[in-house]
């Protein structure tokens, strides 16, 4: 299994270029199940979840080409196996995102239920609720969801929770029902907009993503389309943190700082002197930072996605820091790990203040789930000596070549078998 082994103490310095956002394309590859004509994507990012999902496509009858440097095409002329089963669905829990177009297309889905996973319950039953709303015949028999339709129907639906998948799910299912349907208490995240904006170069009918009401007309059926996928917002989050965290100076390519608006105000608070433009952002930091207080909300607010790697910064901050984590119940499995180098933290509940302490020195650490990982490597840049960090195939999952990227930026970081 491999390993990152990181000699921290470097400030990170130079430019590194931010790839397509995996949140983004997971729901547009599902996209193309929505159509008999091909879907081309371009500014895919070369990630583990995006292979485990094209495997899955795959597998249902879809046709993968893989076209320019980061680009595909799919086309589901024929889908003979509308089905997504476990051992895929277990290593990945968007694989959810088929079971709406499925359904749509096709009048039929058996997908496995996601089940649990490290940072908390996480239940589809909003998902399944808007289909039923929408007039699919569900039942959940041996762990898979089976749901049928002759033709879905528009509806309204109320999400109980914000839920970013949910609204994903139901908006493509939506845009092949008969009539109209509204999403009441929808995401809003930028990630539902791109969706939103490649369905409706499909021919969909989909307004008002990116505010809570979603509305979305149904048709008769969609084409094809081409779409470039959004920049990743939390990948340029992490690297703003550990360019940050390590005080350091640095510019990301290829993205942009409209859409991580509570992250910069953040990092700004914590002292990081930060310049935007249209396709790049640039940060300064001289350490120490001083610490920030966050909560994790629905998006604009703070994302959870993002937590884990200000704790890392908070570590070595001045000052103490009370983070909040409302959306996952066990999203600070990373505390436990940023202890063993030296961290001061204490968690209650949802809550774990961080005191800030001069310097960590490293360790080796096991990481735990995406995200935890990403603090891991940051504090792995902050902390004095070596940490090994055990377990990454975690950050294989969500971020690409991050230690190419990061010995781009002149951190001592390698890949170890
Ligand atoms: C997405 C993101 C993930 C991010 C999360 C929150 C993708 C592929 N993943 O995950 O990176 O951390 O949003 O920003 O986009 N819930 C229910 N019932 C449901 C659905 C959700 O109770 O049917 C709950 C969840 O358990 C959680 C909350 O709602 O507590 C938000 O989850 P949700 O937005 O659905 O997360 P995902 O879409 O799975």
């Amino acid at each position: 299994m491999d390993k990152l082994l990181i000699e921290g103490g470097v400030p990170l310095q130079g430019e590194a270029a931010i790839s397509g956002a995996k949140n983004a394309a997971l729901p547009l590859l599902c996209a193309a199940l929505l159509t008999a004509e091909p879907l081309h994507l371009s500014n895919v990012p070369h990630l583990n979840d995006v292979s485990t999902m094209l495997r899955l496509l795959a597998k249902m009858g879809m046709d993968v080409t893989l076209d320019e440097k980061s680009g595909i095409a799919l086309c589901a002329s024929r889908l003979d196996r509308p089905e997504a089963p476990y051992d895929l669905v277990k290593t990945m829990r968007a694989s959810i995102l088929t079971l709406g177009p499925l359904v749509a297309r096709t009048g039929q889905a058996r997908v496995s239920l996601p089940g649990g996973c490290a940072i908390g319950a996480r239940p589809v039953d909003i998902h399944i609720r808007g289909l039923q709303a929408m007039g699919a015949e569900i039942h959940v028999e041996h762990g898979y969801i089976h749901a049928t339709a002759k033709r879905l129907h528009g509806a309204k639906i109320f999400c109980d929770l914000v839920t970013v998948t949910g609204t994903e799910n139901l908006m493509m299912a939506a845009a092949l029902a008969d009539g109209i349907t509204v999403i009441e208490n929808a995401a809003r995240e930028p990630e539902v907009i791109d969706l939103a904006n490649c369905l409706n170069a499909m021919g969909a009918r989909v307004s008002g993503a990116g505010g809570d009401i979603v509305t979305i007309e149904g048709v008769e059926r969609l084409h094809g389309a081409r779409h470039r996928i959004m920049p990743d917002r939390i990948e340029t989050g992490t690297f703003l943190v550990a360019a940050a965290a390590t005080g350091g100076r640095v510019r990301l390519n290829g993205t942009t700082g409209a859409i991580l608006d509570a992250v910069i105000e953040k990092l700004r608070e914590a002292g990081a002197e930060i310049r935007l433009f249209d396709d790049a952002i640039e940060i300064s930091a001289e350490a120490p930072l001083k610490a920030v207080g966050l909560r994790t909300a629905p998006y604009p607010a703070f994302p959870t996605d993002m937590q884990a790697q200000f704790m890392a910064m908070n570590c070595v901050a001045e000052g103490t820091a009370v983070i909040t984590e409302t959306i996952f119940e066990n999203r600070f499995m990373h505390a436990q790990e940023l202890l063993r180098l030296g961290a001061d933290i204490e968690i209650n509940g949802n809550t774990a203040v961080v005191k800030g302490v001069p310097q960590l020195d490293g360790a080796t650490v096991m990481a735990t789930d995406l995200r935890a990982s990403a603090s891991l490597v940051i504090a792995g840049l902050v902390a004095r000596g070596e940490t090994l960090i055990d377990r990454i195939y975690h950050l294989d999952r969500g971020y690409e070549h991050i230690e190419e990227k990061l010995s781009q930026l002149g951190a001592r970081i390698r890949r170890v078998h």
